[in-house]
C-alpha cells in the first residue's frame, strides 16, 4: 500500500511563512473536499465528463480482450514496437519502465523469459527514428499504433514511415503485425484501420490521453511484454475503493491535492517537484508531469474568468538530481513543493564491499546500497526542512504491479481533486491546440489555409 507523509509540509516543522496549519487546514476544507469526491463519483458514469478513467478498473471486457490476443501472439514476435504520443506513451513508458527488469531490451531472451523487447517511439526526431529502423527487424516485430484522435501528426507520421517499411520487409502479411489502439468510431487511423483490416482495441470514449494508462492504451503493450495486467487492475480497484472515502483525514489523494492547492495559492509555491529515489521510477515523473501540467495549467476557470492557473511540475530523480537541483532547491528560491517517492524494499539488496577501509571511503564497505539510497532520502528531506522548505514523501513497500497502478491511480484521483480546487477544466487542453492547428496549416493540411496566413504574417513580424 502507500503512505502519504506530510508532516515536513507542516508549519510546525517548516514555519508559519512556508508551511500549512495541515490538521486546521483538513478540517476547514473537509466539507468541500467531501462534496468534490462525492461530485466525482455521481459524475463519472455521465457522458462527456471525462471521467471514465474512473472506471477503468472495473472494464473486465478489454481486460479479457487484452491478454486473449497476448496470449494468441506470445512466442511470435521480439519486439514489440509502441508509436504514439504524449498520454498515448507516457504511462506505456512509466509503467513499462519500472515493472520491467532494468534494462530490458538488453537482457537476453531467456533473461526476459521469452517475452519481447519494447520500444517506444514517442518524438519525431528524424535521426533517432531511422536508427530505430535500421537495427530492429520489423519481421520480428509488432507494432502498437496509439493515438485516441487518430490524426496527431507526430504519431501518424511516424505510422505512415513504419507501415511503408512493413510492407516492404513483408509484403501482403505486414498488416498482422500492426495492432491500432484508437476511437472505437472516429478518426483517420480507425478509418485506415478498418480499410486496412488492422486488429484494434479501443480508447474508451471520455478517457482522456494522460488518464488513459490503464485502458488499452497501456494494458496491450504490457500484457504483450509478459506484465501481469490483473495486478495493474487489482490495485487500481482497490486504491479507487480507499479513495471514494469522502473523509480527507482518510484520503491520501484529497490530502496531497489541498497541501499542493494551498501551497499555491497561500504560500507562493507554485512548483512542485516529483522525486523518486529509484530510478525504476524515473519515468512515473514525466508522465505526473503531463498530467499534473496539461491537466491544471489552464487560462480561465469554470464560469470564464481569466485565472492562468496550474503549479509546474517538475521532474527529478534521487539521488542522482541531488546533485543537480538540490542546491536550487535548499538555498534557491522558497517556492517548491517536493514530492519524494520512497521505495522501502528494492528487488535486490547490494552489499558494498569491505574494500579501502584504510581510506576515507572505508565507512561505507558492509553497508548495502540499499541503505545509502535511503539515508539520502531521508537526509535530503531533513535537510530541506533545515532551510524550512517543504516537503511531501509518498512510500511505496515494493515496486511491483500492485503497488505501482496504486501510486498512479492515485496520483489521477489527484490531479482531478485538485483541478476541482482551482475549479478549473482538468480534461480539456485547449492551450495545446492552437500550435497543433498552426502545425498543420505549416504542412499544408486542408482547412487550415486561414491559419496558415496567420502564422506566416506572424512569422514574418517576428524576423
Ligand atoms: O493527454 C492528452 O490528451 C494528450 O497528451 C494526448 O494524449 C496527446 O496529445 C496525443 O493525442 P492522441 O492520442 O490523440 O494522438
Amino acid at each position: 500500500m502507500i503512505n502519504l507523509n506530510y508532516k515536513n509540509a507542516d508549519a510546525n516543522v517548516v514555519g508559519n511563512e512556508n508551511g500549512l496549519n495541515i490538521q486546521q487546514e483538513f478540517a476547514n476544507y473537509k466539507n468541500q473536499i467531501a462534496d468534490i469526491i462525492t461530485n466525482l463519483n455521481q459524475r463519472k458514469d455521465k457522458p462527456g465528463q471525462w471521467l471514465q478513467w474512473m472506471n477503468l478498473g472495473y472494464n473486465e471486457e478489454t481486460l479479457w480482450y487484452v491478454k486473449e490476443f497476448a496470449s494468441m501472439v506470445k512466442g511470435k514476435f521480439e519486439n514489440v514496437l509502441v508509436l504514439g504520443i504524449g498520454g498515448s506513451a507516457l504511462g506505456g513508458i512509466a509503467v513499462t519502465e519500472a515493472l520491467l527488469k532494468p534494462y530490458w531490451n538488453l537482457l537476453s531472451e531467456e533473461q526476459r523469459e521469452g517475452n519481447p523487447r519494447i520500444f517506444f517511439l514517442d518524438n519525431i526526431d528524424p535521426d533517432s527514428i531511422n536508427s530505430m529502423l535500421s537495427f530492429l527487424d520489423l519481421k520480428k516485430t509488432i507494432v502498437n499504433v496509439i493515438t485516441k484522435s487518430g490524426s496527431t501528426a507526430e504519431t501518424m507520421s511516424q505510422f505512415m514511415i513504419v507501415k511503408n517499411k512493413l510492407e516492404q520487409d513483408l509484403g501482403e502479411d505486414y498488416r498482422s503485425h500492426i495492432v491500432a489502439t484508437t476511437d472505437k468510431k472516429t478518426g483517420i487511423l480507425r478509418q485506415i484501420a478498418e480499410q486496412e483490416g488492422y486488429k484494434t482495441f479501443v480508447v474508451p470514449d471520455d478517457v482522456g490521453g494522460r488518464f488513459s494508462v490503464f485502458s488499452a492504451v497501456g494494458l496491450l503493450p504490457f500484457a504483450l511484454v509478459g506484465i501481469d495486467v490483473d495486478q495493474l487492475i487489482n490495485g487500481i480497484k482497490d486504491m479507487d475503493l480507499a479513495l471514494k472515502n469522502t473523509d480527507i483525514n482518510e484520503n491520501i489523494a484529497a490530502q496531497n491535492a489541498l497541501i499542493h492547492y494551498l501551497m499555491d495559492t497561500k504560500k507562493g509555491k507554485n512548483l512542485s517537484v516529483m522525486m523518486p529515489y529509484s530510478s525504476r521510477l524515473k519515468y512515473v515523473s514525466d508522465w505526473y508531469v503531463q498530467l499534473w501540467a496539461e491537466s491544471l495549467g489552464k487560462e480561465k476557470n469554470k464560469n470564464g474568468d481569466v485565472v492562468h492557473a496550474g503549479p509546474t511540475p517538475i521532474k527529478a530523480l534521487g539521488a542522482t538530481d541531488q546533485h543537480s537541483q538540490i542546491q536550487l532547491y535548499n538555498e534557491g528560491p522558497n517556492d517548491k513543493v517536493i514530492n519524494f517517492i520512497r521505495v522501502k524494499d528494492y528487488d535486490t539488496t547490494l552489499e558494498i564491499p569491505k574494500i579501502f577501509e584504510y581510506t576515507g571511503i572505508g565507512y561505507l564497505g558492509g553497508k548495502t546500497i540499499n541503505t545509502l539510497i535511503n539515508a539520502e532520502a531521508d537526509s535530503t528531506r531533513v535537510a530541506l526542512s533545515d532551510y524550512n522548505r517543504p516537503t511531501i514523501t509518498i512510500t511505496i513497500d515494493k515496486v511491483n504491479g500492485y503497488n505501482i497502478a496504486q501510486l498512479l491511480y492515485m496520483l489521477e484521483v489527484q490531479t482531478a481533486i485538485a483541478g476541482e480546487l482551482y475549479n478549473i477544466n482538468t480534461f480539456n487542453q485547449p492551450g495545446v491546440e492552437q500550435a497543433k492547428n498552426y502545425t498543420y496549416a505549416l504542412m499544408g493540411r486542408a482547412g487550415y489555409e486561414e491559419s496558415a496566413q496567420a502564422l506566416k504574417d506572424k512569422m514574418a513580424a517576428a524576423v
